[in-house]
């Protein structure tokens, strides 16, 4: 390997060639060139602004840096792993360009703050897509809850049939968990777009720079207070990662319903062909594929997230190159999101309900049997005793095979006289439904000022 241009002055040889290949970042880090580019022409504006660098000087540099990333969108940039890292191949084709001015660019900065935030730029840039596609998927819940406001489902707790529920809210349970997670990026994009540029190597530099119009310049909410910190800190990076964990984890919990509700015992949705795939060997199968890929991946983001638990735990102040690991993962963990929310949105929206399914399956678990418990407490029984006589109730349905609301009222009131015939009224699916309009309930006008809320939220 020849020797390292940039700091290579103190070498003989250059690293085996084991070691470089052990050692380089380019491979990955490559993405974050335009966000390095940005760093570099903010650090350099800020210099001649310090008059640590004429104007002239700033704007060549600036210019060479669009042409640099002009030269790696169109593909014609020659990567080349024994400069290291994205930073030190940047630097090298923009001295090519800008001849020895080029050399000056690095002036009171050192990779450490630089590194640092390119990666803080690259990772908000990414927590602002997320937002957006987490946006978007919460709309697309908000628009199938909309359209199956009517159509009634069992809820469950333990996985057993519990209580009747409308489809409207058992969607919307999903809109609340995306728009808490958008806000969760949100607010971490508060931490993460912060510039440590000027804590140079970890101590601070020697030049009169002004850290604070850099973060200005490039759109950040503010500034690192301590050197050290900036540098060695990956805690941004830590809790965007938990932000992308939880959302994977909401995805995976939508995920496994799908997968048992396309069931054929269940039969509550059908998968839309384009979002299911077939078996070699058995000729019926439609299998959910993507959402089971998509619970699976939900691994490999924890994974991220634990990944870079452990990196930091036992590092010493300040930089150490550990922390170039800090990379893949999040860009393996940004991927997997990204790509999740989207077709979570696409599969989403073809999803076909199967209503009367839904519908026959509550009557199938004596959904309405809290229902007949409350009518009592209404005649003045107390609920724990209610509760007694409706037990009774469901074991003589179940021993007929019959519903509740199929019972006659002789047989009814042969459990307790005081049970009448409105009683009917109160055992229909729907009452039960329509009657829990308590704050967030399932009752229609609940769900109505659900969807309104979630409305306003995405506009
Ligand atoms: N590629 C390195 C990283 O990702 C850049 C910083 C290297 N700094 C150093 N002192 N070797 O962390």
């Amino acid at each position: 390997m020849s020797k390292n241009i940039s700091w290579g002055g103190r070498f003989q040889k250059g690293p085996e060639e084991a070691v470089a290949a052990y050692t380089e970042s380019e491979s990955f880090d490559r993405a974050l060139y335009a966000h390095d580019i940005a760093g570099s022409q903010a650090h350099a504006r800020m210099m001649a602004r310090q008059q640590v660098l004429s104007t002239a000087e700033a704007e060549t540099l600036c210019r060479g840096l669009e042409q640099v990333k002009a030269e790696i969108e169109s593909g014609a940039f020659q990567w080349q792993p024994a400069l290291e890292d994205v930073h030190m191949n940047i630097e090298a084709r923009l001295t090519e360009i800008v001849g020895d001015v080029g050399k000056k660019l690095h002036t009171g900065r050192s990779r450490n703050d630089q590194v640092c935030l390119s990666f803080r730029l690259f990772v908000s840039d990414r927590l602002r897509e997320w937002q957006k596609l987490t946006k978007k998927l919460c709309a697309m819940y908000v628009r199938r809850a909309e359209e199956h406001q009517q159509a009634l489902m069992p809820g469950c707790t333990h996985m057993q049939p519990a209580q009747p529920v409308s489809l409207a809210q058992h969607l919307l349970a999903y809109a609340w968990m995306f728009k808490r997670d958008a806000e969760r990026m949100a607010d971490c994009e508060k931490r993460v777009r912060i510039s440590p540029l000027g804590a140079a190597a970890l101590a601070g530099t020697t030049y009169p720079f002004d850290p604070a119009s850099v973060a200005e310049d490039l759109g950040m909410f503010g500034v690192f207070d301590n050197s050290m910190d900036a540098v060695a800190d990956r805690d941004f990076l830590m809790e965007a990662l938990f932000v992308a964990s939880t959302t994977m984890m909401h995805l995976s919990r939508c995920c496994e319903e799908i997968i048992y509700w396309a069931n054929p015992a269940f039969g509550f949705v059908k998968l839309p062909d384009g979002y299911a795939t077939g078996s070699s060997i058995m000729p019926q199968k439609k299998n959910p594929d993507v959402a089971e890929l998509m619970r699976g991946k939900v691994g490999r983001v924890y994974g991220s997230l634990m990944a870079m638990m452990t990196i930091m735990k036992g590092l010493p102040l300040t930089y150490n190159r550990d922390l170039q690991e800090d990379k893949e993962p999040f860009l393996d963990a940004d991927k997997t999101l990204s790509t999740s929310l989207q077709l979570m949105e696409g599969m989403l929206g073809e999803l076909v309900f199967v209503t009367e399914r839904m519908r026959a399956a509550c009557k199938a678990g004596f959904l309405n049997a809290t229902e007949l418990a409350d009518y009592l407490v209404g005649k003045g029984v107390p609920f724990r005793q209610a509760h007694h006589i409706t037990g009774a109730a469901v074991a003589l349905a179940e021993q007929e095979g019959k519903g509740l609301e199929e019972l006659s009222l002789a047989q009814l009131q042969h459990i307790d006289a005081r049970i009448e015939d409105d009683v009917y009224t109160v055992l229909q699916y729907e009452t039960a439904v329509q009657r829990r309009e308590t704050r967030g309930g399932t009752g229609p006008c609940s769900v109505k000022k659900q969807l309104a809320d979630l409305h306003s939220w995405l506009a």
